[in-house]
């Protein structure tokens, strides 16, 4: 019962066919959310056998100042700008890291997909 009414809140309450699913393709796939910021711990120490994390952690846990010369820091020719927001995401980085760090359980996998801003210094 509770695996219908999941399937049914994920097709607007059957106003859209249903796209294929793994809720539907496996009997033993459990969904649940948890609106825990992910730059804290998410989940019970060595719990996770499998994370995947998708475009999500460009989102800094802090604007480091306001963009005066650019809508995006990418694309900002200021070097101050610039450079607060990379030091920024190198510290969410590495808190990312570490709290899946702490979730995995040893040897189990994390798969992460997200952009990424390659300079020539
Ligand atoms: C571009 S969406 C991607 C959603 C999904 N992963 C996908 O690929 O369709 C980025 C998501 O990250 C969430 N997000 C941003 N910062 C977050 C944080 N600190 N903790 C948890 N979620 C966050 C946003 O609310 C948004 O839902």
């Amino acid at each position: 019962m509770a695996r219908k009414k999941a399937e049914h809140s994920l097709c607007l309450v059957g106003l859209l066919p249903a796209p294929p699913s793994y809720l539907t393709d496996f009997p033993n796939v459990f969904v649940s959310a948890t609106g825990t910021n992910f730059y804290d711990q998410c989940f019970p120490s060595g719990s996770v056998n499998f994370g995947f994390s998708c475009m999500a952690a460009y989102w800094l846990s802090q604007k480091p100042r306001n963009l005066i010369k650019a809508v995006l820091h990418i694309f900002s020719e200021d070097p101050d700008e610039r450079n607060k927001f990379r030091v920024q995401a190198e510290k969410d980085w590495e808190r990312f890291l570490l709290m899946r760090a702490r979730e995995l359980s040893i040897g189990k996998t994390l798969n992460y997909l997200d952009y990424l801003v390659i300079e020539q210094r």
